[in-house]
């Protein structure tokens, strides 16, 4: 395989398996938004991805698709145990997402984390050609920057973290706390979502490292006397908009929005929740608010629905077994209270679904609830207003995701907050047509006009500009 002047690492390949009629195995490139926005550049400049296609054990050779090479990286069960669901999802996302859910810190953990992500860089640093580009991608390969460093001190190196970054206080519990500023340190640039997590980097590389701190560069020395300068600072992270406006704007798309009421019992108003079900998302406490007012009277199942899709993900992961039973109980018991013969309170699907049926419940979605507890930037809040063609629909949104620092026109909530919730989602449910429009009408504005390719854009510019120096 030729070098690529364009490397991309990630914990994941942007592929899915499909298995044909006959047995036969199939790879397709998976529609997600960072794909999207780095395609067009990778087949120019000769791209390749370094991921892990998702599976235990597979041994894949290197494939090509629509002109992209992607090197797929094996883990065995007990790396996917240790790195994935143990360092990455039981340390590393529980302690940078506040401690939601208590991080488990384990020696063979951390020795799994470190080994996998030198196989990352190792497979990075074959694939780049001379002077070529790296960017690493999220808190899975943290330390993979360092490591292509020091195999090829030649490359750019960019890495983007896609999760908040913790205030010192609670980085301070990692056991490989300096380490890991290490790690990230080895790049030319490190982007974060918020302007906050970029502070909190920059606090502890001073207070860990003792490194010297100037705005957002840092001097990294380079153990000969010498030293590079490495910047921190936010890139928030946007959609591929295109196929969000192209799908609200088909017909089909647009009868399923009305098929979807229509089945629900045609409410005159649809709160919708997506997520994936995890804990930093705060379904539970928009259930229990919701709850409370049906409880209350202030609400009637007659009138409104709640639909919930939480799509599954990491169930092997104790703190995620927990959850999905805690929610199925309290769905369950607001369901047997509330429910009528043709009404439901809420319809809870533990699926996940294709993107055209995703813009269809945007479409019937009359309120979007996002509520996160924590959460680096939340896309959902930013495919649910792409879709908002017509200006109407209202997005109550937690002030702990990224997506607050932008999308200011949203009704704020702070879930912690049930009483302040439960307020926020009367406001959205009795909210005027013209108030909704003149929101959503700067809402719109906003993605429409920072998206994903102008964050990657803005990413690689601040890349060239560090390493022209
Ligand atoms: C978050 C992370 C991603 C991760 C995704 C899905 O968005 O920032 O890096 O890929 O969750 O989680 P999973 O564990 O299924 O890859």
């Amino acid at each position: 395989m030729p070098a690529a002047e364009f490397v991309v690492v990630a914990n994941r390949l942007p592929v899915d398996r499909i298995i044909g009629p006959g047995g036969e195995e199939e790879w397709r490139t998976s529609p997600g938004g960072l794909v999207a926005a780095l395609e067009p550049m990778m087949r120019h400049a000769h791209g390749a991805w370094v991921g892990w296609p998702g599976q235990a054990g597979l041994e894949l050779e290197p494939l090509e698709i629509n002109g992209i090479d992607l090197i797929p990286i094996a883990l065995s069960a007990e790396e996917i145990a240790d790195y994935y669901e143990g360092f990455a999802n039981d340390t590393i996302w529980p302690l940078y997402h506040d401690v939601i859910a208590p991080p488990q810190y384990h020696r063979e953990w951390w020795d799994a984390y470190v080994r996998v992500n030198r196989r990352f860089a190792e497979a990075a640093a074959a694939a780049a050609a001379p002077e070529g580009t790296v960017w690493v991608h999220d808190y899975q390969l943290q330390l993979v920057p360092q490591m292509v460093r020091e195999l090829r001190p030649d490359v750019t190196i960019g890495y983007f973290h896609h999760i908040p970054f913790p205030a010192h206080g609670l980085y301070a519990q990692l056991p490989w706390r300096d380490q890991v500023l290490t790690g990230l340190l080895g790049a030319d640039v490190i982007g974060f979502q918020r302007a906050q997590d970029a502070t909190y980097f920059l606090q502890a590389v001073r207070r860990r490292l003792k490194y010297e701190v100037k705005g957002s560069a840092v001097t990294v020395p380079d153990g000969d006397g010498g030293s590079r300068t490495a910047v921190a600072r936010a890139f928030p992270i946007s959609i591929d908009t295109a196929p969000y406006l192209e799908l609200a704007a088909r017909p089909e798309v647009q009868a399923r929005a009305a098929e979807i009421r229509a089945s629900l019992g045609n409410p005159s108003k649809i709160l919708l929740g997506v997520d994936r079900l995890d804990y930093t998302k705060g379904i539970r406490h928009r259930i229990k608010a919701y709850g409370e007012l049906l409880e209350d009277g202030r609400l009637d199942v007659e009138d409104v629905t709640f639909v919930q899709v939480a799509s599954p993900s990491r169930e092997r992961v104790d703190a995620y077994v927990h959850l999905r039973d805690e929610i199925e109980l309290a769905v369950g018991r607001i369901n047997g209270d509330h429910d009528t013969m043709g009404h439901t309170a809420i319809r809870y699907l533990h699926q996940g679904y294709p993107r055209e049926e995703m813009v269809a419940l945007y479409l019937a979605a009359d309120v979007m609830l996002v509520t996160a507890l924590r959460d680096g930037m939340n896309l959902v809040a930013k495919e649910y207003v792409a879709t908002r063609a017509d200006n109407r629909g209202v997005l109550v949104l937690s002030e702990f995701t990224g997506a607050a620092d932008e999308l200011r026109q949203a009704v704020r909530v702070n879930p912690h907050d049930i009483a302040g919730l439960k307020d926020a989602i009367m406001t959205a449910v009795e909210m005027p047509g013209a108030e909704q429009s003149k929101r959503m009408r700067s809402l719109r504005r906003r993605v429409l006009e920072n998206d994903v390719d102008a964050w990657s854009s803005s990413f690689l510019a601040a890349l060239a500009e560090v390493r022209g120096r």
